[in-house]
C-alpha cells in the first residue's frame, strides 16, 4: 500500500482527494488541511512557502508518505520548487504542472482564460510555464479573490455566487477565450454555476481528474499500485473550526474524521 500526503490550505484539496480516492482506492491518503492559516490566497509567498515546508516535513518524517500533492494552486505557485528541491528522494507533485500539461497537449486549445487567487496570479507560474512550454498559447489570468471565501461560506449555487460569478466571468479579460482553467481546488465546487454561464460554449477545466490520473501513472511506473486496502486514510487540520467538518463533507462528498495536528 502507498501512502500518498495530500495538502491543501483547508477544505479545497479535498476534491483532489476525493478524485484520487476515487481512482486509486486501496492506497492510503494522509490529508492535510492548514486550517490555522487559511486562507493561502492572499498570502505573501515567503509565507506560503514556510506553512508549506512544515507540512510536507509532517507528511514525509512522521507520516512516512511514498508521494506528496500539493492539492492547492496556490501552495503550487508559490512553493512547489522549494519543496522539490528541499525534499529530493520523495515525488512531489503540484497541481499546475500537470494542467499546464493537459492545456499544452490538446490541440484543440488556442485561448485560455485561467482564474485563481491573488497570489498563484502574482506568482506568474501558469505564465511562466505555458509561456516555455507553448509560446503560441494565448492566455490570460484573472485574480477572482472572492471566490474561495465566498464558498467556504457556503454562497454557492444561489443568487448571490451567481451575481459574483457572472460579474468576474464577464471580464475583458476573459473575452472570446476557448477554455477556462479553474486554477484553485475550491472552484470545481462551482463549475455548474460556471458551466452555465458559458452554456457550452467553451471548455472548463478543473484539476481534480488531471491530478489523480498522474498520480495513478507515477504510482504505476513505480510498481506500487496496491490490491487491498491495509489501512485507513487519515486527516489533519491545524485548527479546529465548527464550520470544517460540514465543509470537508461537502468537498469530499462524504463524511470525513478529522484529527488536530498543530504545526
Ligand atoms: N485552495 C486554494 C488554491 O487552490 C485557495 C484557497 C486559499 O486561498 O487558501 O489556490
Amino acid at each position: 500500500m502507498s501512502k500518498i500526503g495530500i495538502f491543501d490550505s483547508g477544505v479545497g484539496g479535498l476534491t483532489i482527494a476525493r478524485a484520487i480516492s476515487d481512482l486509486l482506492p486501496n492506497e492510503q491518503i494522509i490529508y492535510f488541511g492548514d486550517s490555522a492559516h487559511s486562507p493561502y490566497g492572499n498570502k505573501p509567498f515567503e509565507l506560503v512557502r514556510e506553512y508549506s515546508k512544515e507540512i510536507t516535513k509532517f507528511l514525509i518524517k512522521e507520516k512516512k508518505c511514498d508521494c506528496i500533492i500539493i492539492a492547492c494552486h496556490t501552495a503550487s505557485a508559490a512553493a512547489y520548487e522549494y519543496l522539490r528541491d528541499s525534499f529530493k528522494g520523495t515525488p512531489i507533485i503540484s497541481v499546475i504542472d500537470p494542467v499546464v500539461e493537459y492545456l499544452v497537449t490538446d490541440d484543440s486549445i488556442k485561448k485560455i482564460g485561467i482564474i485563481a487567487t491573488a497570489t498563484t496570479v502574482n506568482s506568474g507560474s501558469y505564465q511562466e510555464k505555458l509561456t516555455r512550454r507553448k509560446s503560441s498559447l494565448l492566455y490570460s489570468i484573472l485574480p477572482t479573490p472572492l471566490l474561495a471565501p465566498m464558498i467556504e461560506e457556503g454562497f454557492y449555487k444561489g443568487a448571490i455566487s451567481k451575481e459574483i460569478i457572472h460579474n468576474y466571468l464577464a471580464k475583458p479579460q476573459l473575452a472570446e477565450i476557448d477554455t477556462l482553467v479553474l486554477a484553485c481546488t475550491h472552484y470545481p465546487l462551482i463549475k455548474q454555476e460556471i458551466a452555465e454561464y458559458y452554456t457550452g460554449r467553451i471548455k472548463i477545466i478543473d484539476a481534480t481528474n488531471i491530478v489523480a490520473d498522474k498520480v495513478k501513472k507515477i504510482l504505476e511506473k513505480e510498481g506500487l499500485i496496491s490490491t487491498k486496502r491495509e489501512s485507513p486514510d487519515e486527516y489533519y487540520i491545524s485548527e479546529y473550526k465548527e464550520s470544517f467538518e460540514k465543509n470537508a463533507e461537502i468537498f469530499f462528498g462524504k463524511p470525513v474524521h478529522l484529527e488536530l495536528k498543530e504545526i
